[in-house]
């Protein structure tokens, strides 16, 4: 094999990469060290803006293969046929710590899935849990700061958590969910994905499902406990990262088989819960998991910052037979993905190979911009509609038409029957056995006895109590338990 000549950028061999050019032995750095001057300016640009949130992250390639019929509900292309395989890439994350951040912590797990289909890349950006703390986007940003670092004390401050919580009764239930046993998940391969809000399926004949996406881990779900996760975090901060790496290095490779709960559009507006709010589950006794395939991951990336760092997902990047529900969350988001990742990486970055379409081809009319690497031949036109054969329309929608009524203005999402911030939050309580009842207790406890101030403690405790009495006597208890210590 013949060996390989170190070069600058512009492709000149290097003579020395051990010694700095200098006038005379000992004397000043030389202007004309091209090679150094290079290696130092494109080290200080080596980082990139991190994700606000989900900065965190471990990825992975794999394939989603279909192994139940669910033409009936979708003319999703990929969907379309039992055994059809689809390349699919995965980041998973945490959401509320920095790029350094370990990753045994109690906080959500993202789950954010793209399928290069051969319509186009359709983009699932999850999380491992099934419902979430709000249930309007323009509470988000203000949600997001009471849980990162404070400004001033640049820690992550439980008086912050819990004064928005203690104005967010909605979050009652991801709470309960937060601080229970899935709350620290032993790695990404041990947990649940789904993607929590409601979407809109669209069949071959046009008729409109709402649905929701559960991914089961076939690993079976297991979690840490608060003291386990301590000690973890203390050995190996990267220990998610360490875990998914290796067992695909290894050739163990993790599977998630696909349900989804399917909702006939027409009965979305008398359910019982509003279908559309976020801090809800629809219990599997009114729509019961329906099978749809297994996602396989198989494949590590070879380069963490080119395809993991600058992997980007929008959870507006739907293809024909999949599109949004009017959840409120869902459309705050279908603006700021991608404005994000204009932010982070710049206008190009679906060019990038993790974000570029693989199994078909982007083809329209969006020119230029920084670092533009794709463009037609020399006869493409950059207007449409042209005479010189161009890519054109095809005046088919991707999705049903969503119903709309009334008059615009700042409303609260509508409450159906049955809504209220704590039924559910009630619900799971019950469900759990007294020994996850008494961790849940202790880990709520444990943050909320920190709060300094009594009367955020006790509008927080207030919603316990509404949750379910016995969960907020339980949890009142403790905190005064420890408040005393
Ligand atoms: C209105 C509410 C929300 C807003 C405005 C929002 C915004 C954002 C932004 C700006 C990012 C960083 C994107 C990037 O720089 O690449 C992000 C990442 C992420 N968000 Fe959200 N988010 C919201 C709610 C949610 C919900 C409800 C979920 C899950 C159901 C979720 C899951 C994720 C995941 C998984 C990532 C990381 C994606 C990746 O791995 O690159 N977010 N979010």
């Amino acid at each position: 094999m013949s060996k390989r000549v170190l070069t600058t950028e512009s492709g000149a061999p290097v003579a020395d990469n051990q010694n700095s050019a200098t006038a005379g032995v000992g004397g000043p750095i030389l202007l004309q060290d091209q090679h150094l001057l290079e290696k130092l300016a494109r080290f200080n640009r080596e980082r990139i803006p991190e994700r606000v949130v989900h900065a965190r992250g471990s990825g992975a390639y794999g394939y989603f293969e279909v192994t139940d019929d669910v033409t009936g509900f979708t003319k999703a292309d990929f969907l379309s046929q039992v055994g059809k395989r689809t390349e699919t890439f995965i980041r998973f994350s945490t959401v509320a710590d920095s790029l350094g951040g370990a990753d045994a912590v109690r906080d959500p797990r993202g789950f954010a899935l793209k399928f290069y289909t051969e319509e186009g890349n359709y983009d699932l950006v999850g999380n491992n849990t099934p419902v979430f703390f709000i249930k309007d986007p323009i509470k988000f940003p203000d949600f997001i700061h009471s849980q990162k670092r404070d400004p001033f004390t640049g820690r992550q401050e439980p008086d912050n958590v819990w004064d928005f919580w203690a104005h967010a009764p909605e979050a009652t239930h991801q709470i309960t969910w937060l601080m229970g046993d899935r709350g620290i998940p032993a790695s990404y391969r041990h947990m649940n994905g789904y993607g929590s809000h409601t979407y809109q399926w669209t069949n071959a004949a046009g008729e409109a499902f709402f649905v929701k996406y559960h991914f089961k881990t076939n690993q079976g779900v297991r979690s840490l406990s608060s003291e386990q996760a301590a000690e973890l975090v203390g050995k190996d901060a990267n220990s998610h990262q360490t875990d998914l790496l290796q067992a695909i290095e290894r050739g163990v490779n993790p599977s998630w088989t696909l349900y989804v709960q399917v909702m006939p559009a027409s009965e979305a507006a008398d359910y019982r819960f509003n279908p559309f709010d976020l801090t809800k589950v629809w219990p599997h006794a009114d729509y019961p998991l329906q099978r749809v395939g297994r996602l396989v991951l198989d494949r590590n990336p070879d380069n963490v910052f080119a395809e993991v760092e600058q992997a980007a997902f929008s959870p507006n990047n739907f293809v024909p037979g999949i599109g949004p529900s009017p959840d409120k969350m869902l459309q705050g988001r279908l603006f700021a993905y991608a404005d994000a990742h204009r932010y982070r990486l710049g206008v190009n970055h679906t060019q990038l190979p993790v974000n570029a379409p693989k199994a078909t081809t982007a083809d329209n009319y969006g020119r230029d911009g920084l670092m533009a690497t794709r463009y037609g031949s020399r006869h493409d036109k950059n207007y449409e509609p042209n005479s010189y054969a161009g890519p054109s329309q095809t005046d088919a929608a991707l999705s049903a038409p969503l119903a709309i009524a009334g008059w615009t203005g700042t409303h609260a999402a509508p409450t159906h029957v049955k809504d209220d911030d704590f039924f559910q939050a009630g619900e799971l309580y019950r469900l759990m056995s007294d020994d996850e009842k008494s961790r849940l207790i202790a880990n709520i406890a444990g943050g909320l006895s920190q709060v300094t101030r009594d009367d955020v403690i006790e509008k927080n405790l207030a919603h316990f109590h509404a949750a379910d009495p016995e969960y907020g006597k339980r949890v009142e208890e403790a905190v005064r338990a420890l408040r005393e210590d």
